[in-house]
């Protein structure tokens, strides 16, 4: 066969092979996530600061979400931090609020809200809130674009503080019964 002959040949069947090489490349990228901490459930506490949609999508190995991430003290350490409030608000102005755990999670699941993109978001904690500027839109991880090392392709990791003259006052709440941890 010529080579323009495998050529032509070829061209319908990389298209088509698209579907097909998807779950290949997701699970590449699911491997290099790692194994589960031993030590960590499968669960709200899992995965912390990885991106969730990875596994968590309508197409997914686990539970769909909407949205989901991870929230941090400060820009540097990542020190999480509980009960910090995230805004959600949707293209019609549909307002939700999901708040994270022990660990720094939160997740919001297609029944408690499905939002309609572009979606705008902060996070909070104390008076001043840290909002987003620009909108995103069907992301489920905060984590594709917030991730460390901070660098040209990443907006670093979610923080509820960057004054490091307030990290102090930022209460930490240690993982305990209140999220199923027995201690
Ligand atoms: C590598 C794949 C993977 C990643 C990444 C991942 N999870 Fe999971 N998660 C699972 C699997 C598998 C289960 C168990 C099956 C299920 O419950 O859907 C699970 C279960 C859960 C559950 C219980 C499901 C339920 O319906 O209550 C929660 C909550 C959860 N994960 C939260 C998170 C959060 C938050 C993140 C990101 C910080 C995350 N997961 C990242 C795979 C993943
Ligand atoms: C598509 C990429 C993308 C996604 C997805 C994304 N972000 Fe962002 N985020 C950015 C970029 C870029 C910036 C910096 C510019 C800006 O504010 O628009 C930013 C900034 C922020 C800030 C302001 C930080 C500061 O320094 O004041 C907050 C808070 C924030 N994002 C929260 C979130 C949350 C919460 C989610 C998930 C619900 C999320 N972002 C999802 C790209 C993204």
């Amino acid at each position: 066969m010529s080579k323009l002959a495998l050529l032509i040949l070829s061209l319908p069947l990389s298209c088509g092979a698209a579907d097909f090489l998807r779950d290949p490349l997701v699970s590449q990228e699911i491997a290099k996530l790692g194994p589960e901490d031993p030590n960590v459930p499968r669960g709200p506490l899992h995965r912390a600061g990885q991106p969730c949609g990875a596994c968590h999508n309508p197409e997914g190995i686990a539970t769909s979400f909407t949205v989901a991430g991870t929230v941090y003290r400060d820009p540097k350490a990542k020190v999480p931090v509980a009960d910090v409030v995230v805004l959600l608000i949707d293209a019609e102005g549909t307002k939700f609020t999901a708040n994270t755990n022990c660990v720094g999670n939160f997740y919001v699941k297609p029944n408690e809200f499905s939002m309609r993109p572009p979606m705008w978001t902060s996070v909070q904690m104390g008076d001043v809130p840290f909002k987003m500027e620009s909108p995103f839109h069907r992301e489920v991880s905060c984590a594709v674009c917030h991730f460390d090392p901070d660098g040209p392709d990443t907006a670093g990791h979610l923080f509820v503080a960057d004054d490091p003259t307030t990290f102090a006052s930022i209460p930490l709440r240690p993982c305990g019964p209140a999220d199923g941890v027995k201690r």
